[in-house]
């Protein structure tokens, strides 16, 4: 909810894809329309567009644009450079991957210029509905784990601004919320781009739930003085044998949660899930630029969107956007189908047929 209306974060019409420009949360609530899949390619890899599942049903209207741009004569080479380019605007998210797959897949089983485009446009809207379905049946199975006077902790955004709808980690407190348990949530800050307090106390706060904002390294303390009851976080890859790839510190987090006998779930859609990615090894790292880590972004008292230097200039810095949790340190996988165990046998069984 946003001001009271519901929202979504992808939705397409015609060639023309709007988005909710992120990087000016939680100040700004402003839309981008990108109106060819070279402008959706730019907004996901500035993540204007961010989250697994958002940049999956984005990847998937890019595709879609790319079939509506592309020129009847040359058709199949233009859908494969719009696929290279789409595909390699963030290597981690396993979403991105399957949208892309999905639509090109719907493309190519037809056989007409007209059919393909349909397919296109068809498939990538399936995308969306089938993401945003997913993520609210994960409320419905998580919210059984959230107790009345629950206090949760989060790492980055997990929320519906991730998605398409609802989203993956926070869906389960929405749902909580909505049958009238009284939730509050540690919003870990999630430096270097800060998707905890700009992106998901904003939404906890639009929704009416109690947060606080933490710095990311407060929680081991919050843990050790009994106010955490549960922690979930999302995915952006689940391999085979249950291993997750999820924002950086999201390892921290859970072995802090293990050392306290706290419970750590991990939400996420199968769509997350990569069968042919054996363990979290084989999971792409993104590497980001230095400048995330070296600045800081944000509105100065004049309403000026800004950058701040906070490093000592030439300091080399390191930006792994990512981190692998062993799927030993997860207490089970919160999916559309049900919690899981994070083992190879129950991951199998999600399998798409
Ligand atoms: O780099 P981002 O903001 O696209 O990171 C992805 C994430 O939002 C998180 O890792 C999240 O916990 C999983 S994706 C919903």
């Amino acid at each position: 909810m946003v001001n009271g209306q519901h929202c979504r974060t992808v939705s397409l019409e015609g060639i023309e894809l709007t988005l909710i420009n992120q990087p000016r949360l939680p100040h700004r609530f402003e839309r981008v329309v990108t109106r060819s899949h070279e402008e959706t390619a730019e907004a996901i890899s500035t993540m204007v567009v961010r989250g697994a599942g958002a940049i999956g049903a984005a990847g998937a209207a890019g595709m879609a644009q790319a079939a509506l741009q592309a020129p009847e004569d040359g058709f199949e080479a233009y859908i494969r450079q719009a696929t290279a380019l789409l595909q390699n605007t963030r290597p981690t998210a396993q979403n991105l991957f399957y949208g892309i797959d999905r639509v090109r897949t719907a493309i190519a089983a037809e056989h007409t210029l007209v059919a393909k485009r349909e397919a296109a446009v068809a498939s990538a809207c399936f995308v969306a509905d089938e993401d945003a379905a997913c993520c609210e049946q994960i409320g419905i199975h998580g919210a059984d784990l959230i107790q009345d006077n629950a206090q949760i902790a989060t790492h980055c955004n997990a929320g519906w601004l991730a998605f398409v709808d609802w989203g993956s980690a926070l869906s389960p407190i929405y749902a909580a919320n909505r049958q009238g348990k009284r939730v509050h949530v540690w919003v870990d800050e999630t430096r270097p781009r800060s998707q905890g307090s700009r992106l998901t106390a904003w939404e906890l706060q639009e929704e009416g739930i109690d947060c606080s904002i933490i710095a990311d390294n407060c929680l081991g303390s919050l843990m050790r003085s009994g106010k955490v009851d549960l922690v979930v976080t999302g995915a952006d890859r689940v391999a085979a044998n249950g291993d997750v790839a999820n924002k950086i510190g999201t390892y921290s987090v859970a072995v802090l949660a293990r050392e306290h006998g706290i419970p750590f779930y991990v939400a996420a859609p199968t769509t997350t899930i990569d069968h042919a990615c054996p363990t979290g090894e084989s999971i792409p790292i993104e590497e980001r630029a230095e400048e995330e880590v070296s600045y800081t972004w944000g509105w100065s008292d004049r309403g000026e969107f800004i950058r701040v230097r906070t490093a000592a200039p030439g300091v080399r810095c390191f930006n792994p956007a990512f981190d692998i949790t062993p799927a030993a340190l997860i207490s089970g996988l919160i999916t559309e189908k049900g919690i899981i165990a994070p083992d190879l046998e129950a991951i199998r069984t999600l399998r798409p047929t």
